[in-house]
């Protein structure tokens, strides 16, 4: 029987779809940390969805969840297909790529690049919307290139909204399709919060996410005064325990969070459920690198992270041993009542 325990629900805080980085690893590790947090996964494009390993790619644990999948795509048919696959592997919400500006990407013909043609986005949510009973939610950028008058982003959220589409995740910096690399794509353009705030105020009805440069929760909170919610994507990964904070601030339950001892207990038995399949240990292990971020034992552990062969059969023993050098109050130190606990 399907899992319908999160439709129709909206968060206030979710964790961006990242390349490489929220894989299901990361978003097990993150979920001992947060229990309401919306998690992503990271972009999957159709033709891998259609033509590649299904189970690879769209598998994950139940304990996951909520979880939205990312697809990456311009064909309505092809979305359509992945849409419904979505929904019977018991994914949460899907949504589409509209702000991925990498060469590849736009040699595909999908991502940022289609900002400039609302009406086939809208086709592709329209063919979605028909495919599935998922919330069909969009990603997108302010802007491209020359598009990227205040005026433009409305009238593709407005052309969008039309087919269905009434959650949009706006990365408030524009996309520069042309001379830029992905990475500048996040850093050069500046953030224009004000245009996401103004399309909320114009389109009341929708429920408008921000994201960009969010590094607190404090900040998210204080967006959530003009918006309906706010994506964390750097600072989730390289901050990872900031989002201790997240179920008593942006959920408002007040039971205690895992404390990094707890969490890393529960991904030790995860990394031996995983090692036993065969999966590299390292695969797991990489997501932990930034449990101690701005702590005092952080270059400690990742120096002990890095320096591990991380060996199948030394696995278990090299992170027991990495936990040891922790001092004990860091690794069981309680986050703070929800007021205190914006940073940690
Ligand atoms: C390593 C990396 C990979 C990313 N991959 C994706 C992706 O697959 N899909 C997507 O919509 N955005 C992707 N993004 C963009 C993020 O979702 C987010 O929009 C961006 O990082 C801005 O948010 P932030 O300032 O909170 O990091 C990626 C960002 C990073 C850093």
């Amino acid at each position: 029987m399907l899992d319908t325990a999160h439709r129709g629900q909206t968060w206030p805080v979710s964790i961006a779809p990242m390349m490489d980085r929220t894989d299901r690893h990361y978003r097990y590790c993150m979920r001992q940390i947060t229990r309401h947090t919306l998690l992503y996964t990271e972009m999957i494009t159709t033709a891998a969805l259609l033509h590649g390993d299904r189970n690879k790619l769209l598998g994950f644990s139940e304990a996951e969840k909520p979880l939205a999948l990312q697809l990456g795509g311009d064909d309505p048919a092809h979305l359509a297909t992945c849409a419904r696959l979505a929904e019977d592997w018991g994914y949460d919400e899907v949504n589409l790529n509209v702000g991925c500006p990498s060469d590849r990407v736009q040699h595909g013909h999908f991502g940022a690049c289609l900002m400039a043609q609302p009406a086939l986005v809208a086709r592709c949510v329209a063919a979605m919307r028909q495919a599935t009973t998922l919330p069909v939610t969009v990603k997108h950028r302010i802007g491209i290139d020359d598009l990227d008058r205040y005026e433009d982003m409305a009238n593709f959220v407005h052309t969008v909204a039309q087919a269905g589409c009434d959650r949009f995740v706006v990365h408030a910096r524009k996309a520069v399709l042309q001379g830029l690399r992905p990475r500048e794509n996040r850093t050069v353009p500046p953030l224009r919060y004000d245009d996401v705030y103004r399309l909320k105020a114009d389109f009341p009805t929708l429920h408008i996410e921000i994201n960009g440069g969010i590094t607190t929760l404090l900040q998210a909170t204080a967006h959530l005064q003009y918006v309906d919610g706010a994506m964390l994507g750097r600072a989730a990964y390289d901050h990872p325990y900031l989002f201790a904070a997240a179920d008593a601030l942006c959920f408002g339950d007040a039971a205690l969070p895992h404390t990094r001892r707890q969490m890393l207990d529960a991904i030790l038995s995860y990394l031996e459920c995983w090692m036993a399949q065969g999966l590299p240990p390292y695969r797991i292990v990489r997501h932990l690198l930034n449990l101690f971020a701005y702590q005092r034992a952080a270059r400690l552990w990742k120096r002990a992270l890095s320096e591990c062969t991380w060996a199948p059969e030394t696995a278990v023993a090299a992170l027991r041993g990495a936990i040891g050098l922790v001092p004990d109050e860091v690794l069981d130190a309680q986050p703070q009542t929800a007021e205190h606990a914006i940073v940690f």
